[in-house]
Protein backbone atom coordinates (compact mmCIF):
# COMPACT_ATOMS: atom_id res chain seq x y z
CA UNK A 1 0.00 0.00 0.00
CA UNK A 2 2.78 2.53 0.91
CA UNK A 3 4.90 1.31 -2.08
CA UNK A 4 1.62 1.93 -4.28
CA UNK A 5 1.39 5.70 -2.74
CA UNK A 6 4.49 6.37 -2.70
CA UNK A 7 4.33 5.54 -7.06
CA UNK A 8 1.35 7.62 -7.16
CA UNK A 9 2.84 11.01 -5.54
CA UNK A 10 5.61 10.23 -8.27
CA UNK A 11 3.54 9.81 -11.06
CA UNK A 12 1.83 13.43 -10.02
CA UNK A 13 4.82 15.00 -9.74
CA UNK A 14 5.69 13.74 -13.21
CA UNK A 15 2.40 14.91 -14.40
CA UNK A 16 2.86 18.35 -13.03
CA UNK A 17 6.69 18.29 -14.36
CA UNK A 18 5.03 18.24 -17.50
CA UNK A 19 2.00 20.47 -17.28
CA UNK A 20 4.24 23.51 -16.31
CA UNK A 21 6.79 22.42 -19.75
CA UNK A 22 4.17 22.37 -21.97
CA UNK A 23 2.93 25.83 -20.46
CA UNK A 24 6.31 27.40 -20.59
CA UNK A 25 7.11 26.40 -24.22
CA UNK A 26 3.14 26.52 -25.27
CA UNK A 27 3.48 23.20 -26.40
CA UNK A 28 0.37 20.69 -27.19
CA UNK A 29 -0.61 17.88 -25.12
CA UNK A 30 -2.35 16.24 -27.90
CA UNK A 31 -0.68 15.07 -31.22
CA UNK A 32 -2.34 13.42 -34.21
CA UNK A 33 -0.23 10.97 -36.33
CA UNK A 34 -1.93 9.18 -39.01
CA UNK A 35 -1.93 4.95 -38.19
CA UNK A 36 -2.03 3.72 -41.77
CA UNK A 37 -2.45 6.04 -44.90
CA UNK A 38 -3.49 2.76 -46.65
CA UNK A 39 -7.68 1.90 -47.44
CA UNK A 40 -9.44 -1.03 -48.48
CA UNK A 41 -12.11 0.68 -49.76
CA UNK A 42 -13.21 3.21 -52.93
CA UNK A 43 -14.88 6.11 -51.93
CA UNK A 44 -15.75 8.30 -54.59
CA UNK A 45 -14.69 10.98 -53.41
CA UNK A 46 -11.93 10.40 -51.33
CA UNK A 47 -8.75 12.39 -51.53
CA UNK A 48 -6.58 9.93 -51.16
CA UNK A 49 -8.04 7.15 -53.36
CA UNK A 50 -8.24 9.34 -56.32
CA UNK A 51 -5.37 10.35 -59.30
CA UNK A 52 -4.55 6.58 -59.99
CA UNK A 53 -4.36 5.71 -55.74
CA UNK A 54 -1.82 8.13 -55.08
CA UNK A 55 -1.09 11.59 -53.08
CA UNK A 56 2.53 11.94 -53.05
CA UNK A 57 2.22 14.03 -49.97
CA UNK A 58 0.65 11.46 -47.93
CA UNK A 59 1.87 8.61 -49.82
CA UNK A 60 1.27 4.84 -48.68
CA UNK A 61 2.37 3.08 -45.63
CA UNK A 62 1.90 2.87 -41.69
CA UNK A 63 2.94 4.36 -38.58
CA UNK A 64 5.38 1.67 -37.23
CA UNK A 65 5.30 0.64 -33.47
CA UNK A 66 9.04 1.76 -33.21
CA UNK A 67 8.34 5.05 -34.43
CA UNK A 68 5.10 5.16 -32.12
CA UNK A 69 7.62 4.15 -29.45
CA UNK A 70 10.17 6.42 -29.86
CA UNK A 71 7.69 9.40 -30.17
CA UNK A 72 6.12 8.72 -26.79
CA UNK A 73 9.18 8.42 -24.96
CA UNK A 74 11.04 11.65 -26.75
CA UNK A 75 8.25 13.72 -26.25
CA UNK A 76 6.66 13.06 -22.92
CA UNK A 77 4.15 16.20 -22.66
CA UNK A 78 1.87 14.07 -25.02
CA UNK A 79 -0.82 12.97 -23.34
CA UNK A 80 -3.41 11.86 -26.19
CA UNK A 81 -2.70 11.00 -29.91
CA UNK A 82 -5.30 10.66 -32.52
CA UNK A 83 -4.57 7.86 -34.52
CA UNK A 84 -6.83 8.27 -37.76
CA UNK A 85 -6.68 10.46 -40.74
CA UNK A 86 -6.31 9.49 -44.44
CA UNK A 87 -6.67 5.88 -44.30
CA UNK A 88 -7.90 3.10 -42.25
CA UNK A 89 -6.36 2.88 -39.24
CA UNK A 90 -7.48 -1.33 -38.88
CA UNK A 91 -5.08 -1.93 -42.07
CA UNK A 92 -1.73 -0.98 -39.73
CA UNK A 93 0.28 -4.62 -38.73
CA UNK A 94 1.20 -3.10 -35.67
CA UNK A 95 -1.75 -1.66 -34.08
CA UNK A 96 -2.06 -3.97 -31.46
CA UNK A 97 1.42 -3.20 -29.76
CA UNK A 98 0.53 0.49 -30.68
CA UNK A 99 -2.34 0.67 -28.08
CA UNK A 100 -0.73 -2.03 -26.14
CA UNK A 101 2.21 0.30 -25.36
CA UNK A 102 -0.33 3.20 -25.04
CA UNK A 103 -1.84 1.64 -22.12
CA UNK A 104 0.99 0.83 -20.49
CA UNK A 105 2.22 4.39 -20.63
CA UNK A 106 -1.04 5.72 -19.76
CA UNK A 107 -1.20 7.69 -23.41
CA UNK A 108 -4.79 8.05 -24.69
CA UNK A 109 -5.79 7.14 -28.19
CA UNK A 110 -9.03 8.20 -30.01
CA UNK A 111 -9.44 7.48 -33.60
CA UNK A 112 -12.30 9.97 -34.31
CA UNK A 113 -11.21 11.08 -37.93
CA UNK A 114 -13.21 8.28 -38.56
CA UNK A 115 -12.89 4.63 -39.39
CA UNK A 116 -14.98 2.27 -41.93
CA UNK A 117 -14.74 -0.75 -39.52
CA UNK A 118 -14.96 -3.15 -42.43
CA UNK A 119 -11.78 -5.06 -41.23
CA UNK A 120 -11.24 -5.52 -37.90
CA UNK A 121 -9.73 -8.66 -36.16
CA UNK A 122 -11.35 -10.24 -32.81
CA UNK A 123 -7.67 -9.90 -31.20
CA UNK A 124 -7.98 -5.82 -32.01
CA UNK A 125 -11.85 -5.41 -30.74
CA UNK A 126 -10.54 -7.08 -27.79
CA UNK A 127 -7.81 -4.51 -27.26
CA UNK A 128 -9.87 -2.07 -27.94
CA UNK A 129 -11.56 -2.35 -24.75
CA UNK A 130 -8.68 -4.61 -22.76
CA UNK A 131 -6.86 -1.45 -23.03
CA UNK A 132 -9.03 1.45 -23.14
CA UNK A 133 -8.90 2.99 -26.11
CA UNK A 134 -10.60 5.99 -25.97
CA UNK A 135 -13.20 7.27 -28.71
CA UNK A 136 -13.64 6.02 -32.07
CA UNK A 137 -15.91 7.53 -35.02
CA UNK A 138 -17.22 5.18 -37.17
CA UNK A 139 -17.85 6.33 -40.83
CA UNK A 140 -21.35 5.02 -41.88
CA UNK A 141 -23.69 6.39 -44.72
CA UNK A 142 -26.36 4.96 -44.71
CA UNK A 143 -28.86 2.13 -42.93
CA UNK A 144 -28.75 -0.34 -45.39
CA UNK A 145 -26.08 -2.35 -47.55
CA UNK A 146 -28.08 -1.60 -50.42
CA UNK A 147 -27.36 2.71 -49.69
CA UNK A 148 -24.13 2.64 -47.83
CA UNK A 149 -22.02 1.32 -50.73
CA UNK A 150 -22.93 3.41 -53.05
CA UNK A 151 -20.33 5.54 -52.02
CA UNK A 152 -18.45 3.01 -49.82
CA UNK A 153 -17.33 1.06 -52.58
CA UNK A 154 -15.68 -2.51 -51.38
CA UNK A 155 -17.73 -1.88 -47.95
CA UNK A 156 -20.02 -3.68 -46.49
CA UNK A 157 -22.98 -2.25 -44.11
CA UNK A 158 -23.79 -5.73 -42.42
CA UNK A 159 -20.12 -6.60 -41.69
CA UNK A 160 -19.51 -3.01 -39.88
CA UNK A 161 -22.57 -3.40 -37.52
CA UNK A 162 -21.66 -7.07 -37.30
CA UNK A 163 -17.80 -5.48 -35.81
CA UNK A 164 -19.62 -2.58 -33.63
CA UNK A 165 -22.20 -5.82 -32.23
CA UNK A 166 -19.09 -7.89 -31.33
CA UNK A 167 -16.87 -4.88 -30.20
CA UNK A 168 -20.34 -4.32 -27.27
CA UNK A 169 -19.60 -8.03 -26.67
CA UNK A 170 -16.14 -7.72 -25.15
CA UNK A 171 -17.43 -3.81 -23.68
CA UNK A 172 -19.90 -5.92 -21.60
CA UNK A 173 -17.12 -9.43 -20.47
CA UNK A 174 -14.69 -6.03 -19.25
CA UNK A 175 -18.03 -4.10 -18.09
CA UNK A 176 -16.45 -0.67 -20.05
CA UNK A 177 -17.91 2.21 -21.44
CA UNK A 178 -14.37 2.42 -24.12
CA UNK A 179 -14.21 2.85 -26.70
CA UNK A 180 -16.73 5.55 -26.48
CA UNK A 181 -18.46 5.42 -30.06
CA UNK A 182 -19.57 8.13 -32.40
CA UNK A 183 -21.53 7.40 -35.13
CA UNK A 184 -20.47 9.80 -38.44
CA UNK A 185 -23.01 9.88 -41.38
CA UNK A 186 -21.86 11.62 -44.58
CA UNK A 187 -25.10 13.16 -45.88
CA UNK A 188 -25.51 12.72 -49.80
CA UNK A 189 -28.94 12.78 -51.93
CA UNK A 190 -28.92 9.10 -52.40
CA UNK A 191 -29.07 8.39 -48.42
CA UNK A 192 -30.51 11.14 -46.78
CA UNK A 193 -33.66 8.96 -47.15
CA UNK A 194 -32.45 6.87 -44.14
CA UNK A 195 -31.21 9.39 -41.70
CA UNK A 196 -34.63 8.50 -39.83
CA UNK A 197 -33.24 5.08 -38.74
CA UNK A 198 -30.52 6.56 -37.56
CA UNK A 199 -31.77 7.12 -33.64
CA UNK A 200 -33.25 3.87 -33.33
CA UNK A 201 -30.09 1.91 -34.61
CA UNK A 202 -27.92 3.99 -33.22
CA UNK A 203 -28.88 3.50 -29.83
CA UNK A 204 -29.15 -0.25 -30.19
CA UNK A 205 -25.74 -0.31 -30.81
CA UNK A 206 -25.01 2.01 -28.27
CA UNK A 207 -23.13 4.87 -30.17
CA UNK A 208 -22.72 7.32 -27.64
CA UNK A 209 -22.77 10.77 -30.37
CA UNK A 210 -24.64 11.27 -33.79
CA UNK A 211 -22.45 13.67 -36.42
CA UNK A 212 -24.49 14.28 -39.74
CA UNK A 213 -21.88 15.49 -41.81
CA UNK A 214 -21.87 17.38 -44.97
CA UNK A 215 -20.20 16.09 -47.61
CA UNK A 216 -17.24 17.83 -49.14
CA UNK A 217 -19.11 18.39 -52.40
CA UNK A 218 -22.17 19.91 -50.30
CA UNK A 219 -24.29 18.84 -52.51
CA UNK A 220 -26.92 18.49 -49.56
CA UNK A 221 -26.86 21.66 -47.28
CA UNK A 222 -27.23 19.88 -43.90
CA UNK A 223 -28.85 23.21 -42.03
CA UNK A 224 -31.89 22.35 -44.36
CA UNK A 225 -32.26 18.94 -43.04
CA UNK A 226 -31.55 19.71 -38.89
CA UNK A 227 -30.58 22.64 -36.83
CA UNK A 228 -28.48 20.08 -34.91
CA UNK A 229 -25.97 17.55 -37.25
CA UNK A 230 -23.84 16.70 -33.63
CA UNK A 231 -25.89 15.00 -31.14
CA UNK A 232 -25.19 13.46 -27.36
CA UNK A 233 -27.28 10.36 -26.96
CA UNK A 234 -25.99 9.93 -22.99
CA UNK A 235 -26.21 11.54 -20.15
CA UNK A 236 -22.73 10.20 -18.69
CA UNK A 237 -21.09 13.06 -17.47
CA UNK A 238 -17.41 11.07 -18.04
CA UNK A 239 -18.83 10.21 -21.62
CA UNK A 240 -19.28 14.03 -21.97
CA UNK A 241 -16.18 14.92 -20.49
CA UNK A 242 -14.43 13.18 -23.31
CA UNK A 243 -15.42 14.58 -25.92
CA UNK A 244 -14.88 18.22 -24.82
CA UNK A 245 -11.15 17.41 -24.95
CA UNK A 246 -11.28 17.40 -28.57
CA UNK A 247 -13.68 20.57 -29.23
CA UNK A 248 -11.38 22.66 -30.60
CA UNK A 249 -11.52 24.03 -34.48
CA UNK A 250 -9.56 22.83 -37.39
CA UNK A 251 -7.04 26.02 -37.64
CA UNK A 252 -6.20 25.45 -33.73
CA UNK A 253 -5.04 22.02 -34.08
CA UNK A 254 -1.51 24.04 -35.06
CA UNK A 255 -1.35 24.74 -31.68
CA UNK A 256 -3.70 22.15 -29.80
CA UNK A 257 -2.83 19.19 -31.78
CA UNK A 258 -0.88 18.94 -34.78
CA UNK A 259 -1.14 16.48 -37.49
CA UNK A 260 1.68 14.22 -38.20
CA UNK A 261 2.17 12.22 -41.15
CA UNK A 262 2.68 8.31 -40.38
CA UNK A 263 6.15 8.50 -41.79
CA UNK A 264 6.81 11.47 -39.21
CA UNK A 265 6.49 14.26 -41.58
CA UNK A 266 4.64 17.71 -40.51
CA UNK A 267 1.70 18.70 -41.49
CA UNK A 268 -0.12 21.00 -39.49
CA UNK A 269 -3.63 19.94 -39.61
CA UNK A 270 -5.68 17.28 -40.94
CA UNK A 271 -6.57 19.64 -43.47
CA UNK A 272 -3.07 20.00 -44.81
CA UNK A 273 -3.23 16.71 -47.24
CA UNK A 274 -1.36 18.46 -50.35
CA UNK A 275 1.11 20.21 -48.63
CA UNK A 276 3.75 19.26 -46.06
CA UNK A 277 5.82 21.68 -43.73
CA UNK A 278 9.33 20.03 -44.72
CA UNK A 279 10.67 18.93 -41.85
CA UNK A 280 9.83 15.24 -39.80
CA UNK A 281 9.00 14.78 -36.56
CA UNK A 282 10.37 11.07 -36.07
CA UNK A 283 13.88 13.09 -36.75
CA UNK A 284 13.96 16.40 -34.98
CA UNK A 285 11.59 15.82 -31.91
CA UNK A 286 8.45 17.79 -32.40
CA UNK A 287 9.10 20.45 -29.93
CA UNK A 288 11.81 21.40 -32.51
CA UNK A 289 9.77 20.31 -35.39
CA UNK A 290 6.67 23.02 -34.20
CA UNK A 291 9.03 25.99 -34.43
CA UNK A 292 10.32 25.16 -37.16
CA UNK A 293 9.87 28.01 -40.57
CA UNK A 294 7.16 26.67 -42.31
CA UNK A 295 5.31 25.68 -39.32
CA UNK A 296 5.69 29.04 -38.03
CA UNK A 297 4.90 30.85 -41.44
CA UNK A 298 1.55 28.54 -41.12
CA UNK A 299 1.10 29.97 -37.92
CA UNK A 300 1.65 33.55 -38.77
CA UNK A 301 -1.10 33.10 -41.59
CA UNK A 302 -4.14 32.28 -39.62
CA UNK A 303 -3.05 34.68 -37.00
CA UNK A 304 -3.39 37.15 -40.05
CA UNK A 305 0.60 38.24 -39.58
CA UNK A 306 1.34 37.29 -43.35
CA UNK A 307 0.01 36.62 -46.53
CA UNK A 308 -0.77 32.72 -47.40
CA UNK A 309 1.41 31.80 -50.46
CA UNK A 310 1.27 28.59 -52.61
CA UNK A 311 3.43 26.50 -50.12
CA UNK A 312 0.77 26.23 -47.57
CA UNK A 313 -2.21 24.65 -47.34
CA UNK A 314 -4.27 27.36 -45.82
CA UNK A 315 -4.02 29.13 -49.92
CA UNK A 316 -6.86 26.77 -50.61
CA UNK A 317 -8.72 26.15 -47.83
CA UNK A 318 -12.30 27.31 -46.98
CA UNK A 319 -11.41 28.22 -43.36
CA UNK A 320 -8.68 31.14 -44.08
CA UNK A 321 -11.40 32.21 -47.15
CA UNK A 322 -13.71 32.68 -44.15
CA UNK A 323 -11.22 34.07 -41.76
CA UNK A 324 -9.81 36.50 -44.49
CA UNK A 325 -13.24 37.17 -45.30
CA UNK A 326 -14.63 38.36 -42.35
CA UNK A 327 -11.20 39.18 -40.21
CA UNK A 328 -11.39 36.27 -37.45
CA UNK A 329 -8.19 35.68 -37.63
CA UNK A 330 -6.91 33.39 -34.51
CA UNK A 331 -6.22 35.63 -31.71
CA UNK A 332 -2.66 33.42 -30.21
CA UNK A 333 -3.40 35.69 -26.78
CA UNK A 334 -6.34 33.93 -26.20
CA UNK A 335 -4.72 29.89 -26.63
CA UNK A 336 -4.27 28.02 -23.51
CA UNK A 337 -1.68 25.37 -23.21
CA UNK A 338 -2.64 22.83 -19.81
C1 LIG B 1 -10.15 10.11 -45.72
S1 LIG B 1 -11.20 9.59 -44.44
C2 LIG B 1 -10.18 8.50 -43.50
C3 LIG B 1 -10.82 7.83 -42.32
C4 LIG B 1 -11.67 6.60 -42.57
N1 LIG B 1 -11.17 5.79 -43.57
C5 LIG B 1 -13.10 6.99 -42.84
O1 LIG B 1 -13.52 6.97 -43.98
O2 LIG B 1 -13.78 7.31 -41.86
C6 LIG B 1 -11.25 11.03 -43.39
C7 LIG B 1 -12.65 11.52 -43.07
O3 LIG B 1 -13.25 11.99 -44.27
C8 LIG B 1 -14.58 11.56 -44.30
N2 LIG B 1 -15.07 11.61 -45.68
C9 LIG B 1 -14.88 10.73 -46.66
N3 LIG B 1 -15.52 11.13 -47.78
C10 LIG B 1 -16.12 12.30 -47.48
C11 LIG B 1 -16.95 13.20 -48.21
N4 LIG B 1 -17.26 12.98 -49.47
N5 LIG B 1 -17.38 14.28 -47.58
C12 LIG B 1 -17.07 14.55 -46.28
N6 LIG B 1 -16.31 13.74 -45.53
C13 LIG B 1 -15.83 12.62 -46.13
C14 LIG B 1 -14.49 10.18 -43.71
O4 LIG B 1 -15.72 9.64 -43.36
C15 LIG B 1 -13.59 10.45 -42.54
O5 LIG B 1 -14.32 10.96 -41.46
S1 LIG C 1 -12.87 4.52 -46.07
FE1 LIG C 1 -12.02 6.54 -45.64
S2 LIG C 1 -9.89 6.47 -46.36
FE2 LIG C 1 -10.97 4.70 -47.20
S3 LIG C 1 -11.54 5.32 -49.23
FE3 LIG C 1 -13.26 5.75 -47.85
S4 LIG C 1 -13.00 7.87 -47.14
FE4 LIG C 1 -11.09 7.20 -48.06
S1 LIG D 1 -6.95 27.45 -42.87
FE1 LIG D 1 -4.95 26.50 -42.78
S2 LIG D 1 -4.69 25.93 -40.63
FE2 LIG D 1 -6.86 26.32 -40.96
S3 LIG D 1 -7.73 24.30 -41.38
FE3 LIG D 1 -7.26 25.29 -43.33
S4 LIG D 1 -5.21 24.56 -43.85
FE4 LIG D 1 -5.52 24.16 -41.69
Amino acid sequence: MKKYMEKSKKLKLIDKFWKLYRKIYKLPKLARIEACSICQLDCRDCYMRKNSNNNPIIGNGYLKFDDFKNFIKRNQYIKQIELSFSGEIFLNPDLLDIIKYAYTEGIILTAHNGVNFNNVSDEILEALVKYKFKGITISIDGTSNETYKRYRRNGNYDTVINNIKKLNNYKEKYNSIFPILTWQYIVFEHNKHEICNIDEIAKELNFARIYLKEAWNNEVKIHEITRFPLRILTNSKEIIKTFESINFGLCEQLWYSPQINWDGTLLGCCCSTHHNLNINVFKTGLKKALSSKKMKLMKNIITGKEHANDTIACNWCYLYKIKKEHNTFINPKKLRFN
